[in-house]
């Protein structure tokens, strides 16, 4: 693999219409110049840049590559590829900016709920209050879980890593509500969307519920979406309300709220891409979330939260933190500062910037002393002025607060993937339903570059 990679800048040549076609298929493309990739043996392939609609990353179109020159790309780890184009999200690592459909998450998190949120994701634009009504009481009408999927939870058993709870109860529901795709019927995905995004409350207490051996819960009418997540998990059924007082439970309710918020969607990560790829084949929607959430389960992607959590508790004391920040530096076997660093973010995650000032109001707010966030602040405070952490560009990620959040709520650490997956939710779903509905949808089919034995006959 001896190629040259030459960028040559040109105008848009006519003759190139094979290009042109699929640059067309790309409504928000702006412009279009040609990168020409050279190979040892000569040929030059012709390559389209694509130019987003906003921010400054630049891409070349490798979809005519093999046809013009008859070679791949590798890439192994997508650390250099974009497996699509969306108008859902969009990311500035360096800048330490992500928005939602073009508004800034830390923006919409001051002044939407959820709800709000997940019908901007899945349908462009923020809802009129007509529309909100409508969209708010679809989500209600559809939060309940059939009465036989509670034998799902019945025949696990207690001590099930929720997760794996989670993953088997979500590719369920596809036995529940079989979809056979039509590309074309935006009513059908909306609903599968719907459907979705409103179960997943249920199934998350139900998980939290099944590891205690206590019964259901079922959603109430007059509570929001993150009152009732909070109701069915912790309430007693004997009771109607939730066990603590109002004001403690409005001043939890909102923090999941925010939680849910800033959780909603982050383009192309792991588990999104799972779910696009797993999609791609016209599989079962609910089929296809689940495998984003048998992905997001791994500890290098939805583990992290509770990885500070353990952190912080072997911190222990402010006192300690000099010394384990020494341990970081020196690359002490297995010594990371969890909650630092992120392979887009090069500056301070506007998520993590957010939930730094909403943890310690909602630790005053439920009168509670959390000594992690005094250890946390000052694992900040240090690192933030230490000149390894500077060089490298480590700053707080969305995980470094949200673990002393959660815990406070009540939240046990072993349930904080699920909390990520029931707001993740309507992300993935947003992503599969964009997907199908663009044009030229067909099925993902990455190349490999075989390392294996040649043919050979058998002894
Ligand atoms: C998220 C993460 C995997 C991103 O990694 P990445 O962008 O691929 O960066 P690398 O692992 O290549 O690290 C680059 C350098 O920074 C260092 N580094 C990265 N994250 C670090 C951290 N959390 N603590 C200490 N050093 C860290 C690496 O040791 C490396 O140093 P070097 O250049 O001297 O070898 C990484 O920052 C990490 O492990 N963070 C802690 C786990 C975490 O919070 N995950 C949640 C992410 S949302």
């Amino acid at each position: 693999m001896y190629f040259t990679l030459a960028f040559a800048w040109h105008s848009l040549d006519s003759s190139t219409v094979q290009c042109v076609t699929r640059l067309a298929l790309r409504s928000s493309i702006s412009e279009a110049d040609f990168a020409e990739l050279k190979l040892p043996t000569g040929e030059v392939a012709k390559l389209p840049m694509l130019y987003p609609s906003h921010g400054t990353d630049k891409f070349i179109d490798i979809g005519t590559l093999n046809k013009q020159a008859g070679v791949y790309t590798y890439d192994p780890g997508f650390q250099c590829t974009a497996s699509c184009s969306s108008a859902i999200t969009f990311i500035d690592g360096d800048k330490g900016q992500c928005n939602y459909r073009g508004y800034p998450v830390d923006q919409i998190a001051q002044s939407s709920n959820f709800l709000e949120v997940s019908y901007l994701l899945l349908n462009g634009e923020m809802p009129t209050p007509e529309e909100m009504q409508e969209f708010d009481s679809e989500i209600k009408q559809h939060m309940i879980i059939k009465t036989k999927m509670l034998s799902f939870f019945n025949s696990m058993p207690s001590a099930a890593h929720p997760m794996a709870q989670m993953t088997s109860v979500v590719a369920g529901l596809s036995a529940f509500y079989p979809v056979s795709l039509d590309p074309k019927d935006h009513k059908q995905h909306m609903e599968a969307a719907i459907r979705m995004v409103a179960k997943m409350p249920m199934i998350s207490a139900l998980i939290y519920r099944n590891s205690l051996g206590l019964p259901a819960v079922y959603p109430r009418s007059d509570f929001t979406y993150a009152e009732n997540l909070l109701y069915m998990m912790f309430s007693n059924p004997t009771h109607t309300t939730f066990p603590q007082n109002e004001k403690v439970f409005k001043a939890a309710a909102k923090a999941i709220d925010v939680f849910l918020i800033l959780h909603a969607d982050h383009e192309q990560n792991a588990s999104t891409s799972t779910v696009r790829i797993a999609g791609s084949s016209q599989a079962n929607p609910y089929a296809a979330v689940s495998a984003g959430i048998a992905s997001l389960w791994g500890p290098a992607h939805g583990g992290a939260n509770e990885a500070v959590i353990q952190m912080l508790e072997e911190i222990g004391t402010k006192e300690n933190v000099a010394e384990f920040v020494r341990k970081v530096k020196n690359k002490e076997a297995g010594v990371r500062l969890m909650g630092f660093g992120h392979r887009v973010y090069k500056n301070y995650d506007p998520r993590a910037k957010y939930f730094k000032t909403l943890v310690g109001e909602v630790l005053d707010g439920m009168d509670i002393q959390d000594p992690k966030l005094e250890v946390a602040r000052e694992l900040e405070r240090i690192a933030l002025e230490d000149e390894y952490f500077i060089k490298r560009k480590l700053y707080p990620n969305v995980d470094f607060y949200t673990g002393i959040m959660l815990r406070a709520i009540g939240i046990p650490t072993s349930m904080f993937t699920v909390m990520f997956a029931l707001a993740r939710t309507v992300g993935w779903i947003t992503q599969w339903k964009e997907m199908v509905e663009e044009k030229g949808f067909r099925i993902s089919r990455p190349r490999q570059i075989y390392i294996g034995a040649p043919e050979r006959k058998l002894p």
